[in-house]
């Protein structure tokens, strides 16, 4: 019998993506999202597995080892990318629990294909789990694993974390299969949630699609109890500040002012491109103020990078298209030879060039209509100058710990407008009392505190943990 391990992941991406150049080489890249950020530092040196897609298609690469972690993947096929990763999980659940944003597509052939993708999950961690071994389960593209694996190995501890929101009942309500995500969840010993109302909105639906009892944060099946709760999650503060203390990324933020002519102020949005992110809303917003003459486009830059995401789903296509004509309808109003108003980057970059951006920036504009956390407000504040300020959306995860950001509601768009200017005007002691509290608050509540958390809150379940009892 191969290796087996005492700790196992499951995601739908690998840390890294197996990428084909048209030379016919192939080469490893980091995975995008918020995800892979968070978990990669919990699992560095942790002598773990980790379960998922190499996120190309056809056959898997064989298991392999890599910065202390072992790494086992999935294979998908391209049937399977388009109806269970592209169509059930990105064009189905993610609408419906981001607010039906946009309106969801409901195929019944895409929950055939994800539910024989969640049996192949399934029964990989079963393979690579030793014995009583702990099994940790991310996200909502695997929403029906818990059940299955505890039906292959009953003597398995199953944990479950939702990086994004649980949708209101009556939004949960539309989804055909709606039963069968809720059982599908309550394989688990415990399910973590970002924020108190994702597990509050969960609970009601187990209550009202499965008539169970529920008491408190915990769901009675008869033979064994389930809790679920809200664990927040965050980043590698220390790993973060250890790239941005270098004097290459500090000479980096100071040239990318220079390379910008020096402007008053620099904004900066880093997203996915994805509707949630709010970037049309942010976009319009900087359009205005300087249709309005309330800023100045010699004086005041915007930055957005938006990194390559779910390119194939067509409300993906239709974003990007929408963004880039914004885009060049502003800097063909507003730019002047040698000074483009708005620099748009639809690029990933690496670690130090991220921080050298946030180290660079005067404002962070972070504008969701809906997101789960949102670790780049989380980044921002980490690496910010002093007196930075961070315009955070009040439908974010992040919103519920980093009260003293300058809140936005982004449907609201004068209103947005006047928090963008507040954060751009207020005195420098307001900026950095703050960005103070906010670094007080990123720099304790780490991604490695978050862990500890919740896997002792694993490990208790469906007891609360010690250091949660009396909290
Ligand atoms: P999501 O998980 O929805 O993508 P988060 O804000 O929680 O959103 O996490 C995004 C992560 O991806 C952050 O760690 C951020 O620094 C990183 N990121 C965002 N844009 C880029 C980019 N263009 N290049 C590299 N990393 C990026
Ligand atoms: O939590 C949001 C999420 O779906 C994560 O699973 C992942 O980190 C990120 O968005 C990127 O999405 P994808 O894997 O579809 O590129």
């Amino acid at each position: 019998m191969s290796h087996t391990y005492d700790f196992v992941v499951a995601a739908n991406r690998l840390p890294v993506d197996r990428v084909t150049g048209e030379d016919g080489n192939e080469e490893w890249r980091r995975s995008p999202g918020g995800l892979v950020t968070a978990m990669d530092a919990v699992m560095r040196g942790r002598d773990g597995a980790w379960v998922g897609w190499a996120g190309d298609p056809g056959e898997a690469p064989a298991p392999f080892d890599d910065a202390g972690m072992h790494l086992h993947p999935v294979p998908l096929s391209e049937q399977e990318i388009a109806d269970y990763y592209e169509g059930h999980s990105n064009d189905t659940l993610w609408p419906v629990y981001h607010d039906v944003i946009i309106t969801p597509t409901f195929k019944r052939s895409w929950r055939g294909a994800y539910r024989a993708v969640n049996k192949r999950f399934a029964q990989a961690c079963a393979d690579v789990a030793a014995e009583g071994a702990t099994v940790w389960v991310h996200d909502y593209q695997l929403q029906l694993v818990p059940e299955m694996l505890r039906e292959l190995r009953p003597d398995l501890r199953i944990g479950w974390f939702n990086h994004i929101p649980f949708p209101a009942v009556e939004l949960f309500a539309q989804l055909p299969g709606r039963e069968e995500i809720l059982e599908g969840l309550l394989g688990a010993d415990f399910l973590g949630f970002q924020r108190t109302e994702d597990a509050g909105n969960f609970l009601r639906a187990v209550r009202q699609y499965l008539d169970l009892d529920v008491t408190g944060d915990v769901v009675d099946l008869g033979d064994r109890a389930v809790r679920a709760t809200a664990v927040p999650i965050s980043i590698d503060t220390e790993g973060l500040r250890a790239v941005l203390d270098t004097d290459e990324v500090q000479a980096r933020a100071r040239e990318i002012r220079e390379q910008l002519g020096n402007p008053d102020k620099i904004l900066l949005g880093v997203d996915r491109l994805d509707y949630t992110k709010g970037i049309r809303h942010r976009l319009k917003a900087f359009g205005e103020l300087l249709a309005d003459g309330q800023l100045d486009p010699t004086k005041h830059k915007l930055i957005q990078v938006a990194t390559p995401s779910r390119e194939r789903v067509k409300a993906y296509m239709d974003l990007r298209d929408q963004v880039e004509l914004t885009v060049g309808r502003i800097n063909g109003d507003f730019s002047r030879i040698g000074a483009t108003a708005l620099t748009y980057m639809h690029q990933s970059f690496d670690r130090a060039e991220m921080a050298a951006m946030f180290a660079a920036a005067d404002v962070m504009l972070v504008t969701p209509l809906r997101d789960g956390m949102n670790l780049v407000a989380k980044e921002y504040v980490t690496c910010c100058p002093a007196d930075g300020a961070l315009v955070l959306s009040e439908f974010t995860g992040a919103a519920t710990e980093l009260g003293e950001a300058y809140m936005c509601n982004p449907h609201d768009l004068t209103g947005l407008k006047q928090v963008i200017m507040k954060a751009i005007t207020a005195p420098s002691d307001d900026r950095e009392q703050r960005m103070s509290a906010l670094r007080s608050t990123v720099s304790t509540a780490t991604v490695q505190e978050w862990a500890k958390h919740y896997l002792a809150a694993l490990q208790a379940a469906p007891a609360r943990p010690e250091d949660e009892v009396g909290s």
